[in-house]
């Protein structure tokens, strides 16, 4: 097995030591480079301590640790740390991970912009801060982008890169390469947006699930099922774009046989959903029958799902591509 040491590729800051945070940290040491752990809440710092050595010790127990390293050796690489600018120095990438309000991170911004040098990325986990409100007026405005990770980030790879107008290509080079380096699958969007490609394709699934229930076309669950037995299962290893390919004699086939039939259905499909009302309260009793909405089923339900994401991450890597 290798080993850490003098031959570490480099050294992280991850900047709030939360859910994400330490899901970054894991990601980044599995592809050996050190990680300095920073949060404003020490405590939050000690704890994410505590909780990474025991989800790696597991995870490598169950041979689902990702990386070359072993566990002990991975966790050597990551340390806590209680200020901001000795987090940041020598740093080649920082990944903020600070709760999604655009005033705290903002402020959070503005004080790495006062101690990253030139060369270091400063990259937001925001899951739906436009860049162009996060980075703005920042002297270092070249050297921003958002990385806007899946959760759980260790077992959905998916990275949503997306740069500010003045981001230099170079930045975004450089974060394409280093998300790879540990395993991530990173995408390009060539200028910002507001939801980002993975929400606004969400938003219109959640949109057309809610209104066919509102409708009365279908039960909560048998919905559910829709996407879990059906389409879900074709999209977990191609997307929408190559499904229409592959369900024809390639795209510009599937166009013509398809496109007036998609036209017809779509010019059907109904308002923006309210998201509350009777409709709300219908699909929640509904969820609650499988998911009692306490804490705890929750959480248990939660542990299922991603322990089903992780084997289904680990078959995809033994699949061909
Ligand atoms: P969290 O609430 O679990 O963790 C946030 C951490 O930031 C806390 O430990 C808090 O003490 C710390 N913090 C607050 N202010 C700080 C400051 N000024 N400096 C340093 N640390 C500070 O939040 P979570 O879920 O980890 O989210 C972090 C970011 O990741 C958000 O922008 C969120 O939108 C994004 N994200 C979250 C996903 C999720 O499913 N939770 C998925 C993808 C992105």
């Amino acid at each position: 097995m290798a080993s850490p040491g003098s031959s570490a590729p480099g050294r992280v800051a991850v900047v709030g030591s939360g859910l994400i945070g330490r899901s970054w940290a894991m990601l980044f040491a599995s592809g050996g480079f050190r990680v300095k752990l920073f949060d404003i809440e020490p405590r939050q710092v000690t704890d994410a301590l505590v909780s990474l050595r025991k989800e790696m010790k597991t995870l490598e127990l169950s041979g689902y640790l990702k990386g070359e390293l072993g566990a002990e050796e991975q966790l050597s690489l990551i340390s806590g740390c209680s200020d901001l600018r000795e987090a940041v120095e020598g740093a080649l990438h920082v990944q903020e991970c600070v709760p999604e309000n655009l005033e705290l991170k903002r402020k959070l911004f503005a004080q790495l912009d006062k101690i990253a040098d030139d060369h270091v990325v400063l990259s937001s986990s925001s899951s739906c801060l436009l860049p162009s409100k996060l980075f703005a007026g920042l002297v270092h405005v070249k050297q921003c982008l958002v990385a806007h990770p899946v959760n759980p980030p260790y077992y959905v790879p998916l990275v949503e890169l997306v740069p500010h107008p003045e981001t230099a290509p170079a930045t975004v080079d450089r974060t394409y390469a280093l998300m790879q380096r540990v395993g991530q699958s990173p995408v390009r969007l060539l200028r910002e947006v507001d939801g980002f490609a993975l929400n606004r394709l969400q938003y219109a699934v959640i949109a057309e699930a809610w209104r066919l229930v509102e409708e009365g076309v279908v039960s909560p669950g048998d919905l559910d099922l829709v996407m879990s037995d059906g389409l879900g299962l074709r999209y977990a290893f191609i997307g929408p774009l190559e499904t229409m390919h592959l369900n024809a004699e390639g795209m510009l086939s599937y166009c013509d046989r398809y496109s007036e039939g998609m036209k017809r259905v779509l010019k059907t499909f109904g308002p923006i959903p309210e998201f509350s009302g009777v409709t709300a309260e219908k699909v929640h009793q509904a969820m609650c029958v499988k998911v009692p909405d306490d804490a705890e089923h929750l959480a248990a339900r939660r542990v299922w799902r991603d322990g089903c994401l992780m084997r289904l991450a680990q078959l995809k890597r033994q699949l061909p591509q």
